[in-house]
């Protein structure tokens, strides 16, 4: 019986991976209620929203299951003007989001780390309002950098930061990534971007290749003992121009498991970590159409509605399936809107919606 479980508050290794194994119906939904219930006593039930600008998708990295890596020629590389990313997000700004998501492939050349340096500058300077005076909260997603980029980018007024950990199975990472790309560099970067102030993200993909139930669950610990503040997973899906390929028909199959594993997992992570940020991802949409609302049915508590330029939108599909490609901007705000109210839920407007799980830590640490 889960009852007993979904009574504690913390959580052993073996509780969790009860939760996550539960297939019964009625027994789900019981563990989906109390997901829903841990977030609205500990995050509230308003809905935060992060505009998403994928501004460039040229990539040092080669993680094998990514459609941007770089050995992939099948896709045109681009990087958006500065005109561009300002102009989304000053539309952004003027809907009310409260906060963008600036995200790419990583690159670590000077070049790059200053015009991401140039473009948090200037984000911050362009969209104050009287609502927002010091302008939309920015969260950067630009992969592993050094320790002082990191200072430089949370200088400049950035100081939200997601990178996922993709899996905390030390095995599982190399075999998702080629021999130079280095769990233990994650770890440290994760740390070190604590340090340089950030309310840091992370996250990891469910369903793939060779991960269990096990390793889920040390994920959950994993982002527990990491501390960390703001949670993005989704479920894995097959790119046909990755060595995944051959695995499509499988997956295909194999879709409404791992769909409902995804979920499960924002639930379980919702009910272990309780006042985190937990985004109901894209990738849970691809899957199927109603997947963002489903995530927020069971304890997420932010959406990235994509401000990505329409006509780029296709060269950034890191998984098959991506929705949205020929959509503008504005019908994924009022879409995202319409998705969101239809779960019973409101949006926060004008408001950076940072995570409880943080303030709560600088509260302490002004007390102390
Ligand atoms: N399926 C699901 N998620 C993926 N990502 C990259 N490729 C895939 C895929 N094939 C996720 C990774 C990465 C995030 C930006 O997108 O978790 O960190």
């Amino acid at each position: 019986m889960i009852e007993h479980i979904l009574n504690k508050s913390e959580f052993t290794k073996s509780d969790i991976i009860e939760l996550l194994s539960v297939e019964d119906k009625a027994q789900s939904e019981l563990i989906r209620q109390k997901a829903y219930s841990v977030m609205k006593e500990n995050s509230g039930e308003l809905v935060y929203l992060r505009g998403l600008v994928e501004f460039s998708n040229y990539c040092v990295n080669d993680c094998f299951y990514c459609g941007i890596r770089k050995s992939n020629s099948n896709i045109s590389r681009y990087i958006l003007k500065k005109d561009e990313i300002l102009d989304a997000v000053r539309w952004c700004a003027g809907q009310g989001y409260g906060s963008v998501v600036l995200q790419s492939g990583e690159r670590n050349d000077k070049n790059f780390t200053d015009f991401v340096v140039d473009i948090v500058k200037s984000i911050k300077i362009e969209t104050r309002t009287d609502k927002l005076p010091e302008g939309l909260g920015v969260t950067l997603c630009v992969g592993e950098q050094t320790y002082e980029d990191y200072i430089r980018f949370f200088e400049a007024g950035a100081h939200r930061y997601l990178l996922r950990i993709e899996t905390s199975s030390p095995e599982l990472y190399s075999q998702l990534h080629p021999e130079w790309q280095s769990f233990e560099k994650r770890v440290e970067c994760l740390k070190e971007l604590r340090k340089a102030g950030f309310q840091v993200g992370t996250g990891v993909m469910i369903g793939f290749p060779g991960q269990t139930i096990e390793h889920l669950a040390d994920d959950i610990l994993f982002f527990k003992d990491m501390d960390i503040d703001m949670i993005g997973m989704g479920p894995f899906i097959v790119h046909s121009d990755t060595i995944y390929n051959e695995l499509e028909d499988a997956y295909k199959e194999n879709k409404s498991r791992i769909y409902k594993l995804a979920l499960r997992m924002i639930a379980v992570t919702r009910i272990v970590l309780k006042d985190v940020n937990i985004a109901s991802t894209t990738a849970l949409q691809a899957l199927y159409p109603m997947g963002r609302e489903a995530g927020l049915m069971h304890g997420a508590n932010v959406i990235m509605p994509m401000l990505t330029p329409t006509y780029v939108r296709n060269e950034y599909q890191l998984y098959d399936g991506k929705p949205c490609l020929d959509e503008f901007s504005s019908d994924c705000f009022n879409c995202i809107r319409h998705r969101i109210e239809s779960t019973g839920r409101n949006v926060a407007l004008d408001e950076w919606g940072d995570s409880k799980h943080f303030k709560a830590k600088d509260i302490k640490n002004y007390e102390n």
